[in-house]
């Protein structure tokens, strides 16, 4: 199971803690010996400030128009030829990515049909899996409340009805792909550091 290059992906709704477990998780493997590279969609590349106008609502956007605009910041954030993540595997990084694929399956198949969103990601799916993707699951009215003490903004997708309608998402696109893809569900109710011990536990087989 060990790996010499190692993804891992971070997923669940917003305010599910991702963030907390990501920085968490860099310490304890940066305590390792590890190099790694910690990274984020959407990016804040050109393509990812377009998605941020819109979530802003400084922009009008189509729910088609953003699972695309998602798609290609995800191609570009693989494949940017300085700080894209093969270029930083290859480099030697394991890397940690605060979202990928399983986000898009999840937001917008709420709008539009999986199928049409699995399409779209095909090629960023096929040029490179998570090794492990560490889903943090987490009832919305919780994560909810997390976010309106913490956040002065909330965003286009913040609101209890639609996260409702996005954690039953993610567990269809787990039970889809779940054959295919090495996805761990953590239970993110409970203390940062409990949180991160199931984590670590779930990591250390490749590390
Ligand atoms: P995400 O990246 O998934 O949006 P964050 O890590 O930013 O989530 O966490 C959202 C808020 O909840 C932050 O204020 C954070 O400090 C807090 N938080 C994170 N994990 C926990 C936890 N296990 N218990 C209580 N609060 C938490
Ligand atoms: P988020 O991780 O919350 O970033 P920030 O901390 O900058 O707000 O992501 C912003 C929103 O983007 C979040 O509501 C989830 C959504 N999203 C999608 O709709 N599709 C995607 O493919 C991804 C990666 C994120």
């Amino acid at each position: 199971m060990k790996k010499d290059r190692l993804f891992i992906a971070f997923e669940g709704i917003d305010g599910s803690g991702k963030s907390t477990q990501v920085k968490m998780l860099l310490a304890y493997l940066e305590a390792c010996g590890h190099k790694v590279y910690p990274t984020f969609e959407p990016t804040d590349s050109r393509i990812g400030r377009m998605i941020r106008d819109i979530f802003n609502h400084r922009e009008e956007g189509d729910q088609r128009v953003i699972a695309a605009l998602f798609a290609a910041d995800r191609l570009n954030h693989l494949l940017h030829s300085q700080d894209g993540i093969l270029k930083k595997l290859e480099e030697g990084y394991t890397v940690i990515t605060d979202r990928y694929y399983l986000s898009s399956y999840a937001y917008h198949s709420v709008y539009v049909p999986m199928d049409w969103v699995a399409d779209l990601n095909r090629m960023s799916k096929s040029l490179l899996r998570p090794d492990l993707t560490v889903y943090i699951d987490m009832k919305p009215e919780v994560s909810m409340e997390r976010l309106s003490r913490s956040r002065q903004n909330i965003e286009m997708y913040e609101t209890l009805s639609h996260q409702v309608n996005v954690r039953e998402k993610y567990h269809e696109a787990i039970e889809r792909v779940k054959d295919t893809e090495n996805i761990c569900i953590i239970d993110g109710s409970q203390s940062p550091e409990v949180v991160h011990s199931y984590i670590r536990s779930a990591v250390e087989p490749y590390v």
